[in-house]
Order: C-alpha cells, then sequence, then structure tokens
C-alpha cells in the first residue's frame, strides 16, 4: 500500500467506484448540453476540485460538446475540519462568463454555504446558464439549500479525506475516499 492507507480508519469510495461514477456524470452531462454550440464552461472550485475537474473533464471530451476550463479557489474551511461560513475568493475567474452554459465542478458539498456563495456570485457574472455537478454531497450536513443538477455520491456526515478532499492541506493525492483514523487528527 502507499504512505497513507496507515493512516486511514475506514474507505468509503474506491478508486474504482469513483472511476465509474465520473463516466456515469460525463454521460448525464453530455447528453444534457449537446445542443450547446460554443460548448460548456467549466468552473473548477480550487483546490479540492482539482481532481475531479482533471477526470470529469476528460470523460466530458470524450463524448462532447467541448468544453473550456476555468479556476477560481475560494475557501471557507481553513485549517479547521468544519465550515467557517466565511468564503474568501483566493483566485478570481480568467474570463467573462457572460452569457456561457457554466457547469461548476466541486468535489463535495458540505454545509452547502461555499457553494450558495459561488452560485451567486457566478449569476451576478450574466452566465446564460449555471449547474452544478457535485461527486460528493453530505444530505446531513447541509445549512442552506442548494441546487445541485448532477450528484455523484450521497455520503455519511463525517470528515473524510482523499481525491481532493483534505485535511489541513493533507491527504488530496489520494486516489480514493476514506475516513482518517482518530489519532491522525490528535497528531496535528
Ligand atoms: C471544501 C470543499 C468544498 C467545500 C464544501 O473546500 O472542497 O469546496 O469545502 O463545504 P461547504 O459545503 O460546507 O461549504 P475548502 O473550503 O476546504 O477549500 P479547499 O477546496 O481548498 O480544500
Ligand atoms: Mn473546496
Ligand atoms: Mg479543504
Amino acid at each position: 500500500g502507499s504512505w497513507y492507507d496507515a493512516d486511514i480508519e475506514r474507505v468509503i469510495i474506491s478508486e474504482q467506484q469513483i472511476r465509474d461514477k465520473i463516466a456515469e456524470l460525463a454521460k448525464q452531462v453530455s447528453a444534457d448540453h449537446a445542443d450547446a454550440a460554443d460548448g460548456v464552461l467549466l468552473v473548477c472550485v480550487l483546490k479540492g476540485a482539482v481532481m475531479f475537474m482533471a477526470d470529469f473533464a476528460r470523460e466530458l471530451g470524450r463524448l462532447g460538446p467541448p468544453s473550456e476550463m476555468e479556476f477560481m479557489a475560494v475557501s471557507s474551511y481553513g485549517q479547521g475540519t468544519t465550515s467557517s461560513g466565511v468564503v474568501r475568493i483566493l483566485k478570481d475567474l480568467d474570463r467573462d462568463i457572460a452569457g456561457r452554459r457554466v457547469i461548476v465542478v466541486e468535489d463535495i458539498v458540505d454545509s452547502g454555504l461555499t457553494l450558495s456563495w459561488l452560485l451567486k456570485y457566478l449569476e451576478s457574472r450574466g452566465a446564460a446558464s449555471i449547474e452544478v455537478v457535485a461527486l460528493f454531497r453530505k444530505p446531513e450536513a447541509i445549512k442552506v439549500p442548494v441546487e445541485v443538477r448532477y450528484v455523484g455520491f450521497d455520503i455519511p456526515s463525517e470528515f473524510v479525506v482523499g481525491y481532493g478532499l483534505d485535511f489541513a492541506e493533507r491527504y488530496r493525492e489520494m486516489p480514493y475516499v476514506g475516513v482518517l483514523k482518530p489519532e491522525v487528527y490528535a497528531r496535528s
């Protein structure tokens, strides 16, 4: 195994499950947007969505329509394990999104605070349509209602890491999603 396996108590979603689900999500998005004349604009929410963006865009690319990639970095968690509710823009869009079909690519919807803030922000920039594809969602943790058109997995409300999800900036590179052993928190 890899170095991180020793820190994981339990695997929640395997590498293979993630791969299969992303192919499924890309198929749905492709079918729904087959008529998009100027393609879709994927907006990746850094840093957590970096893995999902790369894999999802590749899968969508096989099927079409063509996509363009934009990246925003926002942070609401900082170093902690619970959302502060304060969303900061660390990196803004590089280009105008007015008139575009925007698909926000998010790793996880937890309280929904990040996404609800981001959707309002993108609406104010005049996108033609805005939809969300989120690989994970914690239904029990939701604090503000957000419409997520495409959801990969509903998972229990536990602090999970891997496939982009971090604990204090670590474990993002894990290819699967799991729960950390309690002693890992105690260490930091
Ligand atoms: C995490 C995650 C989502 C958000 C979800 O990002 O990647 O973007 O929190 O939580 P919420 O629904 O309660 O708002 P984080 O703020 O930790 O930044 P990161 O992506 O750089 O890790
Ligand atoms: Mn994030
Ligand atoms: Mg984080």
